[in-house]
């Protein structure tokens, strides 16, 4: 099993786990529901890299043919979760506008911007590359999933 099934369930504990502990808890506020919805979108769409990575490396061609399929199932729907969970954190943004305005002496908040950033640019590549599948834009949309997995988790725990 790819280590990726480990790091993305590890930040999907710490997600849980800043949400249980916030204060709103049970009655969650909206901007952390928002973003705590958004978050699981893409974590839905991060663990086909976990599962891709797993095909690269399982040792029987029975089960890497049993994950190409699963994978290829949800491939569909891969670019609409992408801009599902961009959809619900635009609006988990506009909440924390709102609700606190935006300090750059918060760095909860410059975390958040960035993975805001890439997150953004993670759906635009991932939309382009229906019209120009390259391997550089291949890279690029794996890379940009790596950043913002590590400023998701850096968001969750400052
Ligand atoms: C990909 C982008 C983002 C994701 C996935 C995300 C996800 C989350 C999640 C799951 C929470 C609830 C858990 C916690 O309190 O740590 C949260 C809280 C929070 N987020 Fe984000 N967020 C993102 C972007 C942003 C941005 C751009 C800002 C502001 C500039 C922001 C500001 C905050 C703040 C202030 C809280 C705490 C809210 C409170 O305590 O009431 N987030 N975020």
């Amino acid at each position: 099993m790819s280590k990726w099934f480990y790091f993305n369930f590890f930040l999907f504990i710490l997600a849980l786990w800043q949400v249980v502990t916030h204060y709103s808890f049970p009655c969650l506020s909206m901007p952390v529901l928002f973003g705590l919805i958004g978050f699981l979108f893409f974590l839905f769409n991060w663990t086909r890299n976990a599962v891709f990575s797993t095909i690269r490396n399982a040792p029987s061609r029975n089960m890497k043919m049993k994950l190409a399929n699963l994978s290829k199932k949800v491939m569909p729907f891969h670019r609409w979760t992408g801009t599902c969970a961009l959809l619900f954190i635009l609006v988990h943004v506009s909440l924390i506008f709102q609700w606190y305005g935006f300090s750059f002496q918060n760095p909860k908040m410059i975390a958040g911007l960035l993975a805001f950033i890439n997150l953004i640019l993670m759906v635009a590549t991932g939309w382009l590359r229906l019209v120009r599948p390259t391997g550089k834009l291949r890279k690029i949309h794996l890379r940009l999933g790596i950043s913002l997995f590590l400023l998701i988790a850096l968001h969750l725990l400052l």
